[in-house]
């Protein structure tokens, strides 16, 4: 597994504490890369989101305009767009090849209510100023600053908008990272195991995303949902 993961000569004291996040690239262009995120297996996360955005929409339904950020090969936004049939999606990624592979097997019925945007954010401009709900998984580690997120949030949130966030936290040590890589991943490509091995290394910790929703300004609730996953959420209100 240590040659498989190809861990750079940095990174090769194993057991060290991951005291600081090791940024990796942030868009994710390379078609390699993205078929093999594209075709891995992440129903169980990706099932684990969905409960916790079903709680947070709750029994009312949703029937307004949702925004996924950095949306990937859009299974999320499909999935929600499915959920509710009300909804209109507004998904954007700044990675041409990802949004090109999710146009690819968006399934034709969601096609009037799935959009998919290409643009990066801080720096994007949307034509919808405010959504009710906004949401996105696994981003918020490729970001190289976090406010990015935080801030973009604020700007197309109204009174009462709905977020929920999901990412990886970053474990203690590179050995922890890899044995979660070894525990959810040993079946998936090399190339896969490396990007979730870095992607790992590259997040935030629970306490330094609660930092970064102090400084915004945000009162988000930050809970850990699995041994690898944080969910941030709450509601948006002006005061
Ligand atoms: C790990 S993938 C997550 C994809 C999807 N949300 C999912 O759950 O499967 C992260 C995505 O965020 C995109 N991304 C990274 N930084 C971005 C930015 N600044 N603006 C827009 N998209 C970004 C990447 O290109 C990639 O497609």
């Amino acid at each position: 597994m240590m040659n498989k993961l190809e861990i750079s000569p940095e990174h090769q004291h194993y057991n060290h504490r991951l005291l600081q996040r090791i940024l990796e690239p942030e868009l994710m262009e390379d078609p390699k890369q993205v078929q093999a995120y594209a075709q891995a297996d992440f129903s169980e996360p990706n099932d684990h989101f969905m409960q916790h955005l079903n709680a947070l929409v709750g029994v009312s339904g949703f029937d307004g305009y949702a925004l996924d950020l950095g949306c990937g090969p859009g299974d999320i936004s499909c999935r929600f767009a499915k959920i509710y049939p009300s909804a209109l999606v507004d998904a954007l990624d700044g990675s041409k090849a990802m949004l090109d592979y999710a146009e690819s097997i968006m399934p034709s019925e969601l096609s009037a209510r799935v959009r998919f945007i290409h643009g990066k954010l801080p720096t994007v401009s949307l034509s919808r100023s405010r959504y009710d709900l906004i949401f996105s998984n696994s981003l918020l580690h490729h970001l190289p600053e976090p406010q990015a997120l935080w801030h973009f949030i604020k700007r197309y949130a109204g009174n009462g908008t709905r977020i929920a966030i999901m990412d990886l936290f970053r474990p203690q040590s590179d050995r922890q990272a890899i044995e979660i890589v070894e525990k959810y991943a040993a079946k998936e490509p090399e190339i896969l195991q490396h990007d979730f091995y870095h992607s790992l290394l590259a997040a935030f910790t629970p306490e330094e995303i609660e930092e970064q929703l102090r400084e915004a300004g945000l009162n988000f609730e930050v809970e850990r949902i699995s041994d690898r996953h944080v969910f941030i959420s709450g509601t948006i209100i002006f005061k």
